[in-house]
Formats: C-alpha cells, sequence, structure tokens
C-alpha cells in the first residue's frame, strides 16, 4: 500500500490547488497526488498555524518537520514574517513545497531529510503536524528528536488527536521538556507547546547531583 510519506517516481501526477484564506490574504497552493491532504489543508495542520499566529512570534527562525507541500512553514514565513526551514523524506513534497515557496514568493530553505538526519543548525521554533502513519516510535523521534534542534528557549508546537495518543506523547515527553501546555483544543485535536527551561534544568540537576540537603 502506497502511503504520503513513501517515494515512488511511477506515480503519475495531476496538480491541484488548494486556497487558504486567512483574515484577508488568500494563499494558494499546488498539490499533487502521493502526499499528505492532497487535495484540502488538514483541519490539524491549520489549528496549528492559526494558533501559532494568534502568539504572533513573528520573524523568529522555525523549522518545520514532515513539511509535505509546505503549508505550515511557508503560511508562516508569508504571514508572521519567520525563516523557515521544510524538511522531508517524499521527494514530489519537496518538490511542490519549492514551486509554493516560489509562488507565494517566500525565501525559504527546502530539503530533504529523514527527521532531523541532515538538520543543522538550531531554531527559535519547531513545528510539526507529525506522520502518525509511520508508528509510534517514528513519531516519537520527531518530538523527542527536536530538543536538540532548538535555541535555548526554543519551543516545539505539535499537533497530534487525542484519540491518537496525545495524552501518552504528552506523558513520555515530560521526561524531555521542563514545561508541556496544550494551548489549544478543537474537534478532538489538540495543540501541544513544549519547552525547556534551561535554569530549571540546572536547579534540577543541582537537586540530585548536590543532594536534595542543600536546599
Ligand atoms: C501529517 S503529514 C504533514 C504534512 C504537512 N506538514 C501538512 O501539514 O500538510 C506528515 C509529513 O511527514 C513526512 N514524513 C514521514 N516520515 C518522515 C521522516 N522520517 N522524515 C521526515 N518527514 C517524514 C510525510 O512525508 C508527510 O509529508
Amino acid at each position: 500500500m502506497e502511503h504520503y510519506f513513501t517515494n515512488n517516481t511511477n506515480l503519475k501526477s495531476e496538480l491541484r490547488t488548494i486556497n487558504y484564506t486567512y483574515g484577508e490574504q488568500t494563499l494558494t497552493f499546488t498539490s499533487d497526488l502521493g502526499v499528505f491532504s492532497k487535495d484540502k489543508i488538514d483541519f490539524g495542520s491549520r489549528l496549528l498555524v492559526e494558533t501559532f499566529l494568534r502568539a504572533k512570534k513573528s520573524g523568529i527562525s522555525i523549522l518545520d518537520v514532515g513539511c509535505g507541500y509546505g503549508f505550515i512553514g511557508l503560511t508562516l514565513a508569508k504571514l508572521s514574517n519567520t525563516v523557515s526551514t521544510l524538511v522531508d523524506v517524499n521527494k514530489r513534497a519537496l518538490h511542490l513545497a519549492e514551486m509554493n515557496a516560489k509562488k507565494l514568493g517566500v525565501k525559504s530553505t527546502i530539503y530533504e531529510s529523514d527527521i532531523y538526519t541532515n538538520v543543522t543548525g538550531k531554531f527559535d521554533c519547531i513545528i510539526t503536524n507529525p506522520p502518525i502513519r509511520t508508528g509510534k516510535e517514528t513519531v516519537m523521534q520527531f518530538l523527542i528528536g527536536a530538543k536538540d534542534y532548538l535555541t535555548e528557549n526554543g519551543e516545539l508546537w505539535f499537533v497530534m488527536r487525542k484519540d491518537q495518543g496525545a495524552k501518552s506523547a504528552i506523558a513520555r515527553l515530560h521526561d524531555i521538556y521542563t514545561e508541556i501546555n496544550i494551548v489549544e483544543k478543537s474537534k478532538g485535536f489538540y495543540i501541544i507547546v513544549c519547552k525547556s527551561c534551561w535554569l530549571y534544568s540546572v536547579f534540577l540537576v543541582q537537586f540530585y547531583i548536590g543532594g536534595r540537603d542543600s536546599f
């Protein structure tokens, strides 16, 4: 069975356009067979983008991991002036993301990467609608692995449905991040923001290494 994350070079092409309207602005994306949510913007991705836009984090650097045809990273570059980097394993999705960046007139860095394998540098925000169909362990690699690519006060933003294991993912992430908040909920989708407070981590290390009595 074909999945949206497999590379099938024999797959025929049927380009289509998708319009996305936010406030006064309408952005047009080109999509195709063989990519995630090829006919419409995914509800979870839309909720993630709009929650982020309301947080008004303009001008920061972001990494959209598992970018598909680029809806998340390119919309934020266009509407929130983020410096966006987009990665995916699906070559067709990456080609579409390049086309969409050009059409939207945004400068973004777009390249192939198996999760973080080819990613270098650090980002103020890593944002993702992770590929649930690849299985729980791969999804956790998206979420846990983000920690190594975040700046000191950087944040991981992701969307997950309650019935696709959001609560158990959050429970596992408590070992990695010091602060985890569900910042939006709609139709069973959660928008989750994780960060690590550097000072808090230092405190915890001191607390356990130095012995609780010293506090
Ligand atoms: C749920 S889709 C989200 C796509 C896009 N961000 C959106 O919101 O429309 C997840 C994406 O992750 C990509 N993906 C799957 N496995 C991956 C991996 N190992 N490394 C990078 N991307 C991967 C898929 O190709 C797919 O485009």
